[in-house]
C-alpha cells in the first residue's frame, strides 16, 4: 500500500479519508458525519502568537478519552529523562562510542530506545536527550505517546513505518521525521532489524531557521517537508497504549486501536524530510562558514540566537576554498554537540567514527581534526574536491549533555579516542615559517 502526503512546513494542512468525513467551514458540528467525534489537539497554548500557535482538528471513530483507562506503572529503565545527572562514574572527557549493538531478544521502537545523553529539564520543558533506538520487531497491538517532547528520529539501519493517529510515515536511512509532542503512534520494521538516533526536544518545537541574507532560498526548502495524508484502521482488539510522562510511563489497556482518526485538519502534526533535498551553501573563496550553516530544523530556547536544540547535518558537497584549512577547524563551545554518522565518513575523522556510531564533545571540551586529518589538510592540493559519500549530523543543544550510565559503560566506549589528537606535533620553531617537516 502506498501512503501520500501534503509538501509543506507548518502549513494548515486538511486531510479526509472518507468523503465528506472533514468538516467544512466549522471545526465543531453538533453531530460530525459518520458519527465521528471532534477533538482538539494543541500543541501550543490556545494564546501563542500566530506565527507559534500549533493545533489540529481531529475526527475519529472515539474520543481520546476512550484511548486510554485506569494506568499502571511501565517500566523502560533504559530511556532516561533530564534531569538525569551523576549515575555513573565515568569521569569528564571527549567521548566517542561504536555502535550500539543490535538486540538479541525482542526489541520494539519503545523498548528499544538506550538513552546517551540527557541535557535540560523535562518538567521545565527545556533541553532535550539524545537516544539511540534498536529494534527487531514491529509494534503490532502497542502504541505510544511522548508527553515530554517531540521526537526528531533519525535512522542509520533499516526502513520504519511510523503509523501515527494522523497517518502514516515510511521513514529510511537518509530521511528524518518528527513526531510531535503527545501524538499516539506505532512502529512498525520494514526490514529485520533497526537501529538509528532520536533527539527527545522538550523545549519548543523545531521550526526552520531564519536563512538572513542567504535570502528565500536553499538549505531546507519547505516544500521538502512531508505530512501524512489521514488514514485510520477500525480494529476492535485488545490493544495498549503507553504513555511517558515526566520520565515516567504508564500503561492502559485498550479493547480496540486508537489509530482511528478519519479526518483531520490544522498545523499540529509529523512530518519527515529527505536530507538529500537539503542545500548546502559555504565558502566560495576562503575560510568556510560555521556549522550553524548546515542547520535543517533549530529549537529555540526564548533565547534569541540561541538554540534549545539544532538539528545540523554535515551531507556531500564541494570544498572549493583556496588557501584554506578545509576541515572543520579546532574549537571549544559554550553549545554541547551529539555526533551520528548515518552512512560513509566524516572529514574531520577518517578513522574510528564509524556509520551508526556517536560522538560527543560537550560544553566547552576542546575538539577538531584528527592527527592524520591535520597532516592530510595541511599537505593537500587545494583543488576542488567533492565529499561524498557522507551524511553525519549533529544535535547541538545551549545545555552541558548529560551521560547516562548506559553510555558510560556501553562496551562500544572507545577508551583511546582522545589519543586521535596525541600525533598532533608542536609546529612553532620561532621563525615565520614554522616546522610543517
Ligand atoms: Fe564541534
Amino acid at each position: 500500500m502506498a501512503f501520500s502526503y501534503m509538501p509543506g512546513f507548518g502549513n494548515d494542512f486538511e486531510t479526509e479519508t472518507l468523503p465528506g468525513s472533514l468538516p467544512q467551514g466549522r471545526n465543531s458540528p453538533q453531530r460530525p458525519a459518520y458519527g465521528l467525534y471532534a477533538e482538539q489537539l494543541s500543541g501550543s497554548p490556545f494564546t501563542a502568537p500566530r506565527g507559534t500557535n500549533e493545533r489540529s482538528w481531529l475526527y475519529r471513530i472515539r474520543p481520546s478519552v476512550k484511548h486510554t483507562g485506569r494506568f499502571k506503572g511501565a517500566s523502560y529503565p533504559l530511556w532516561k529523562t533530564g534531569p538525569n545527572i551523576g549515575d555513573h562514574e565515568l569521569a569528564l572527557g571527549q567521548y566517542r562510542w561504536n555502535p550500539v549493538p543490535m538486540p538479541s531478544g525482542p526489541t520494539d521502537f519503545i523498548s528499544g530506545m538506550r538513552t546517551m545523553t540527557t541535557a535540560g529539564d523535562a518538567i521545565g520543558q527545556s533541553g532535550m536527550a539524545a537516544h539511540v533506538y534498536v529494534a527487531n520487531r514491529s509494534m503490532v497491538d502497542d502504541h505510544f505517546f511522548d508527553a515530554d517532547g517531540e521526537l526528531l528520529v533519525v535512522p542509520q539501519v533499516g526502513a520504519l513505518r511510523f503509523v501515527t493517529e494522523m497517518g502514516v510515515i515510511e521513514l529510511r536511512p537518509g530521511e528524518i521525521a518528527v513526531l510531535p509532542r503527545g501524538l499516539v503512534f506505532k512502529v512498525e520494521l520494514a526490514d529485520k532489524e533497526a537501529r538509528g538516533y532520536v533527539c527527545e526536544n522538550y523545549g519548543a518545537k523545531f521550526t526552520m531557521p531564519d536563512r538572513g541574507p542567504i535570502g528565500a532560498n536553499c538549505l531546507a526548502n519547505p516544500r521538502d517537508f512531508k505530512t501524512p495524508c489521514a488514514w485510520f484502521e477500525e480494529k476492535e482488539t485488545p490493544c495498549r497504549l503507553i504513555v511517558k510522562w515526566c520520565g515516567t510511563f504508564h500503561v492502559t489497556e485498550l479493547g480496540h486501536s486508537p489509530l482511528d482518526v478519519v479526518a483531520w485538519h490544522g498545523n499540529y502534526a509529523p512530518y519527515k524530510y529527505d536530507l538529500a533535498t537539503f542545500s548546502p551553501v559555504g565558502a566560495i573563496l576562503f575560510d568556510h562558514p560555521d556549522p550553524s550553516i548546515f542547520t535543517v530544523l533549530t529549537a529555540p530556547s526564548g533565547e534569541e540566537g540561541t538554540a534549545n536544540v539544532d538539528f545540523v547535518i554535515f551531507p556531500p558537497r564541494w570544498l572549493v576554498a583556496e588557501n584554506t584549512f578545509r576541515p572543520p577547524w579546532y574549537h571549544r563551545n559554550i553549545m554541547s554537540e551529539f555526533m551520528g554518522l548515518i552512512h560513509g565518513q566524516y572529514d574531520a575523522k577518517e578513522e574510528g567514527f564509524v556509520p551508526g556510531g556517536i560522538s560527543l564533545h560537550n560544553q566547552m571540551l576542546a575538539h577538531g581534526p584528527d592527527a592524520s586529518g591535520f597532516e592530510k589538510a595541511t599537505g593537500a592540493d587545494l583543488k576542488p574536491v567533492k565529499l561524498d559519500n557522507t551524511m553525519a549530523f549533529m544535535f547541538e543543544t545551549r545545555f552541558p549533555q548529560m551521560l547516562t550510565r548506559y553510555a558510560a559503560e556501553l562496551d562500544t566506549l572507545q577508551e583511546n579516542y582522545v589519543d586521535c589528537w596525541a600525533d598532533l606535533k608542536k609546529r612553532f620553531n620561532g621563525t615565520p615559517e614554522g616546522d610543517w617537516s
